[in-house]
């Protein structure tokens, strides 16, 4: 099959129900600038790209779209082509889509779990580089994209074939086994020497199960730790390494009530060379589930 014109994980979209949280979050847990404040929400800076995070309030505390970036305009036609071909129905983004992404065009269309996706090319680039007040060692993304992004899916073989047949996504590998009784079966995913740039589960309450910010340093995740749990917020899966794309990585609840992964040390491939695998188990060690936490008692 054709290589995929898709380069990267360009930018998401978030739908929730308080921005005065998820500003507090972004900027004091996560480490992330604002970019741009629009009337619905406000955008997020974490690399050279001017914006990498959409968060607008629509009051459902979910994925709201996904944007895979394309080098330019015969990318843009070649995505447009496979989707037609498979039949998808593809838009052209309007001109306030495109103004408020702040990229050269677009194009968007549902994938077969309804999530709408975009396909962009030419984004702007943030000014000045970027330097974190939080993030010392910075985040590792720029032409890796922003990180990676699991979905839920009612059906996770016909969303991977989707993305694998249509779109030209290579397959990295399958984690299946059993997890304390909950079966877990995942597909991951790549566009790029990024070990996965999206994977897919069974179906959940949501469409997102968790997307991944990964940083250049072991002593950013620790610190980043220390700020989820001085933030109060819930830590899913305590440190702990998978073996697939071997980051170091711990889960923590947004303030939407779908999680985040903080991580460093992913492993890069080589796509071209690249034999897909099943792993059996989920993590090398750690990722121990936390109990939850108490709620705070005012005396
Ligand atoms: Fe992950």
């Amino acid at each position: 099959m054709a290589k995929t014109p898709i380069k990267q994980l360009g930018y998401l979209g978030f739908g929730v129900s308080s921005l005065a949280d998820w500003e507090k979050f972004a900027e004091d847990v996560l480490g992330l600038t604002i970019a741009k404040r629009v009337d619905s929400g406000f955008s997020l800076r974490m690399d050279s790209y001017a914006q990498r995070f959409f968060v607008l309030e629509t009051g459902r505390d979910d994925l709201e779209f996904v944007g895979w970036e394309v080098e330019d305009a015969a990318g843009l036609e070649d995505a447009r082509e496979r989707l037609k071909r498979a039949g998808v129905e593809v838009e052209d983004g309007s001109a306030e889509e495109i103004a408020l992404r702040d990229v050269e065009a677009l194009i968007r269309f549902r994938d077969p779990n309804g999530i709408p996706v975009e396909i962009f090319y030419g984004p702007k680039m943030g000014e000045g580089s970027f330097s974190s007040p939080l993030v010392k060692g910075g985040f590792n993304a720029d032409s890796l994209g922003l990180g990676h992004l699991v979905i839920s899916t009612p059906n996770r073989d016909k969303s991977r074939d989707f993305y694998i047949e249509v779109l030209g996504f290579g397959l990295s590998d399958h984690i299946i086994c059993d997890l304390g009784g909950f079966q877990v079966n995942v597909a991951f995913l790549h566009v790029n020497s990024r070990h996965h740039s999206l994977a897919m589960g069974g179906p959940m309450e949501k469409r997102v199960h968790h997307f991944l910010l990964e940083v250049k340093s072991i002593d950013d995740v620790g610190s980043m730790l220390d700020r989820v749990e001085r933030a109060r917020l819930q830590v899913v899966q305590g440190i702990g390494r998978h073996p697939n794309d071997r980051m170091v990585s711990f889960y923590a609840h947004t303030p939407s009530g779908f999680q985040f992964e903080c991580g460093f040390g992913g492993r890069e491939i080589d796509v071209d060379g690249w034999e897909p695998t099943v792993y059996d188990h989920i993590s090398e060690w750690g990722h121990r589930f936390q109990p939850p936490r108490k709620p705070k008692v005012a005396k």
